[in-house]
């Protein structure tokens, strides 16, 4: 950590914010910073936004709505004109899923296109979740692909269009441009990681085979000072490993810059001298910021001739907390002079919408917080230990089988976020659980059978062997690196490779550092030094891939012969895999719905019956 480049402002020192953010989010508070490093060309990167515009209601430390970053940007534009260098804006897609500004309406979205597309994105790519519902595909293509026309890339997706049932590209497979101040060829490519869960009105080509088209062969031979691939891709995958070897082989000395996304986690890679990746966290907590000095653009403003290769390049990236402290410290204004009118604007927009949406209604309070990895499971502050123990015995029931002993089991995936102690909300809801799962089960199996299946799904490699199943699939994504790491070695680098923050648990912070506010304590390939924020670290608890809860078993302690098996309908292929392995023939026919109700409406009624109302 280089010293002087931290200011120390006093900690506990609260900000009064004039109108941005929105109203109910907390103020941010102040702690010790880095600043950004600038060079010829700097990118801010968001991913994996999941329609968190509004910012985080809950926690200061990410309260900064979607205009605040547009008031951000346009700040840091001034800057980079004033002094002559580039910026550009990236989103690498997953915008949508994930919070009420988004899931609450009908049709989903109502709201949330027109906030997006306000901001000035200049690269901007999809997601797998824009992919799941055809609907929300559909929307993509029709509102948020026009919404960036020309910014918006597909390298590797299709849409079928509904009336003609004709395969098209989603959007334009490249771009190419000059940058406004340094002039500087950009040869641009957005991709989606090989995913195969999208509904039929899309096709996603894997990467391996665009790489091979003749579009892409011409665009890597064009005249480029820089390649920049944006994608929904993790950046130790085997798609980018892909895309780099391609690129690489036609241009031995070109800058390549990647920006990954997919895993909710902060990281950046180095593939070589001059390339890297980096990947910006999850659901508007982070701002990635990507500066590369050295860069000559040949293009309208510097015509010199670059002599021989490129010699003293350095790519330097930092983390930037989304919140209005940071905000006002990078772009050294304040709370009267920071706030653009456009962004202010935006702010006021999403305060509209979530009114509307009427996301602020209360469904109970949360007694404590209940924690997805940040504590140990089991144990009474994890999520999954309060689902598993208190909320599974009270949903698994239908009337005609309630008195059936029966096993009941979730993926960990199927919740995303934590419940902080306090108002658990309409848009909490959406938060923790997005999904539209539902309890599915096949009655009467062979408990000796049934028993074994939950610790088939959690450790996997016998099952794996037999079926192209991904069990990280089935836990949360944060923790998608450490579990193919563990299980399908085979889709990992072969480098070994330390995942950000998710060894479990990290080691406590040293007693000696100052009273930091908790937070992301970022290692990747550039050292510890990337955090724009300096915080304390945050222990880390794995967690299984999926919990189960035994309902209704004899009260003498004696096994059941059978059990009704009740599992939320994600998982039903890994069920009926596994089950398969234990001797077991169970086809899909022999599943049925146990409730009509979503494992998210399920939640919501248990938490209005039991938690109280008055926080
Ligand atoms: C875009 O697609 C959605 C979902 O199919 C549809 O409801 C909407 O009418 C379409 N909008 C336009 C402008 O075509
Ligand atoms: C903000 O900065 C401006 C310009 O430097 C200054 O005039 C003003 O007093 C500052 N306001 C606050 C609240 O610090
Ligand atoms: C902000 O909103 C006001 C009122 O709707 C409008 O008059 C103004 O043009 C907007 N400004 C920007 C920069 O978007
Ligand atoms: C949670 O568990 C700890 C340790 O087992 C115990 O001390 C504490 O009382 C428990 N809290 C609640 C709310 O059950």
């Amino acid at each position: 950590m280089t010293r002087q480049l931290l200011t120390w402002t006093s900690l506990g020192l609260f900000l009064s914010l004039t109108a941005a953010e929105q109203p109910s989010a907390p103020k941010p508070v102040a702690a010790p910073m880095r600043s950004l490093p600038w060079g010829d060309i700097n990118f801010l990167q968001t991913t994996d936004t999941h329609s968190w515009h509004a910012g985080h209601l809950q926690e200061p430390q990410y309260s900064a709505d979607w205009g605040d970053y547009i008031s951000f940007a346009e700040r840091m534009r001034q800057k980079a004109d004033d002094v002559g260098v580039d910026l550009l804006l990236v989103d690498t897609g997953d915008r949508i899923e994930g919070n009420g500004l988004y899931d609450a309406s009908d049709p989903k979205g109502v709201y949330f296109y027109d906030i997006v597309k306000e901001q000035n994105i200049d690269i901007i790519c999809t997601g797998n979740h824009e992919l799941y519902q055809a609907d929300a595909s559909a929307r993509e293509y029709n509102t948020t692909v026009p919404n960036f026309k020309g910014k918006y890339l597909a390298s590797n997706l299709d849409y079928i269009n509904p009336k003609t049932g004709e395969q098209v590209p989603m959007a334009q497979r490249y771009r190419k441009f000059t940058t406004k101040n340094k002039g500087i060829r950009i040869v641009a490519f957005g991709f989606l990681f090989d995913f195969t869960g999208n509904a039929d009105n899309t096709v996603v080509q894997p990467v391996e085979k665009t790489i091979k088209e003749e579009w892409f062969q011409d665009a890597i031979r064009e005249e480029a000072d820089l390649f920049v691939i944006i994608g929904h891709v993790t950046l130790h995958g085997p798609e980018y490993k892909a895309i780099y070897k391609a690129i690489r082989g036609q241009n031995w000395d070109t800058p390549i810059q990647f920006f990954g996304g997919h895993s909710h986690i902060r990281d950046f890679a180095k593939y070589d001298s001059k390339a890297y990746a980096l990947q910006s966290g999850r659901y508007m907590e982070t701002l990635g910021w990507m500066s590369i000095e050295g860069i000559k653009g040949k293009g309208k403003k510097d015509g010199s001739k670059q002599l021989g290769p490129r010699a003293s390049m350095s790519f330097k990236r930092r983390y930037i907390d989304n919140n209005l402290f940071g905000y006002h410290y990078h772009t050294g204004l304040n709370e009267s002079t920071f706030s653009t009118d456009h962004g202010k604007n935006v702010s006021s927009m999403i305060h509209e919408a979530r009114k509307a949406l009427d996301l602020d209604r209360i469904y109970g309070c949360a007694p404590r917080d209940l924690w997805l990895n940040r504590a140990p499971y089991p144990g009474n502050k994890s999520i999954f230990t309060w689902l598993e123990e208190e909320v599974m015995p009270e949903a698994a029931v239908t009337e005609k089988r309630k008195d059936k002993p029966r096993l009941a089991i979730t993926n960990t995936g199927a919740l995303r976020f934590d419940i902080f102690k306090g108002a658990f909300t309409h848009d909490t809801t959406y938060i923790i659980s997005p999904f539209v799962s539902q309890f599915r089960y096949i009655r009467d199996v062979p408990y000796k059978s049934a028993k074994q299946v939950l610790p088939l799904l959690n450790n996997g490699g016998p099952i794996l062997k037999t079926t192209s199943l991904k069990h990280w699939e089935l836990a949360p994504p944060e923790q998608m690196s450490i579990l193919t790491d563990i299980i399908a070695p085979e889709v990992l680098s072969p480098e070994p490779f330390v995942q950000n923050g998710w060894q479990s648990p990290l080691i406590p912070a040293t007693d000696d550092e100052p009273d930091l506010i908790p937070g992301y304590t970022t290692k990747d390939d550039g050292g510890d030094d990337g955090d724009d924020t300096l915080h304390k670290q945050i222990s880390f608890y794995r967690v299984p891939n999926c919990i189960q809860s035994t309902i209704s078993f004899p009260d003498d302690g004696s096994d059941p012969e059978t059990v009704d098996l009740i599992f939320v309908d994600f998982i039903q292929p890994w069920i009926l895999v596994a089950l398969q392995y234990v001797g077991e023939s169970y086809k899909e026919t022999d599943v049925s719905i146990y409730r009509e109700e979503t494992l998210t409406q399920l939640m919501a009624a248990w938490i209005k019956k039991n938690w109280k109302k008055d926080c």
